[in-house]
């Protein structure tokens, strides 16, 4: 086997990259990459160093985003939890707020999508090939921006099903992180392809009902109560949050009678007049189904709507609320 194995030459590796075209390259639109010290934008060269921390340990970091006709969506929230995740897990950050901005507007720009996500990566660093952060001189930061993806307009008719994941969920203080650590989060999308399901939740070692694999969930109760699951024990969702926010005002207009965290058990989901899964993505989707029953009237309901409606009008005009990519 070694002997028929070759040795490439430098030239030879970049004439096999630069054969290396694959369909799904298409959505890839551009990546900053402090290692080559700016944008590449043919798919073939967005790559990470293999001894690079991110690779073997899942060291780093991250975030998505998602810009909207040349807008980006809570930028400022995305990075402040960053921001709490570099913290938290010991990362530098080597940039001011600022310049990481316009870091991330230049790669948007250069990609040239008025609707794209953003994926911000935040790695240890090159350095060898042990667990040890200490052997790395330098953090990296990777900056992806790919087209949006966005599920089908009869998907938020039709709503979405639901079950109970079986995957062990990840302890409150790695649940908080956004890390790159995500293995339960893939299992969990496995496991939600595997049952013909959209999404599965996980249910934390107390029996109540923590998240999707990368969406929040939520439910209106019966009593006209829009609750979430408690944010210590899973990450805190910017778009849950800012439902939460928006949701006021239909509490002035005697639409709602509260909104708040709480312990939330699966029989609670079964009882609730609706439910729904936010995320960056697709914004607020309606669940019809969990566990084979039906939620509700098992047709997307009024909330769902609402919830979606406010969302969709805050991130086209609320001004706090977007970073335009384009200087006017
Ligand atoms: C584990 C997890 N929970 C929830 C979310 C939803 O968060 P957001 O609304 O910020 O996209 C994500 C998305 O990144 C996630 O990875």
């Amino acid at each position: 086997m070694s002997e028929t194995v070759r040795t490439l030459s430098f030239d030879e590796v970049v004439d096999r990259l630069l054969q290396k075209r694959e369909p799904y390259h298409q959505n890839y639109r551009a990546m900053y990459s402090t290692w080559y010290g700016g944008i590449v934008i043919d798919p073939a060269l967005m790559m990470v160093p293999i001894d690079d921390h991110l690779v073997h340990r899942g060291d780093g970091i991250f975030e998505v985003c998602k810009c909207v006709d040349w807008n980006v969506y809570a930028l400022d929230r995305h990075l402040d939890r960053l921001e709490y995740s570099a913290k938290t897990a010991s990362h530098p950050l080597r940039f001011s707020r600022s310049e990481l901005i316009e870091t991330i507007l230049a790669t948007i720009r250069t990609g040239n999508l008025p609707d794209c996500s953003i994926r911000i990566f935040l790695s240890r660093g090159p350095g060898g090939f042990s667990p040890s952060p200490y052997e790395c001189p330098e953090s990296q930061l990777y900056i992806v921006v790919t087209t949006l993806k966005t599920p089908a307009e009869e998907e938020y008719q039709r709503g979405v099903s639901l079950r109970s994941s079986v995957i062990p969920i990840k302890k409150d203080y790695f649940a908080n992180i956004k890390s790159c650590n995500y293995l339960p989060n893939v299992l969990m999308r496995k496991e939600a392809v595997d049952a013909g399901v959209e999404f599965t939740v996980s249910i934390d070692e107390q029996g109540f009902l923590a998240e999707g694999p990368t969406e929040n969930i939520g439910m209106v109760t019966r009593n006209r109560e829009f609750l979430v699951p408690r944010f210590d024990r899973i990450l805190r969702g910017i778009t849950v949050g800012r439902v939460m926010e928006l949701a006021e005002s239909l509490i002035g207009s005697g639409d709602l009678a509260k909104t708040a965290e709480a312990d939330l058990t699966p029989e609670d989901a079964y009882n609730a007049a609706e439910m729904m899964m936010f995320g960056t993505s697709f914004d607020v989707l309606p669940v019809v189904n969990y566990d084979g029953r039906r939620i509700g009237d098992g047709q997307p309901g009024y909330f769902a709507r609402k919830f979606l409606e406010l969302l969709r009008n805050d991130l086209r005009n609320c001004k706090e609320m977007i970073t335009p990519v384009r200087r006017m």
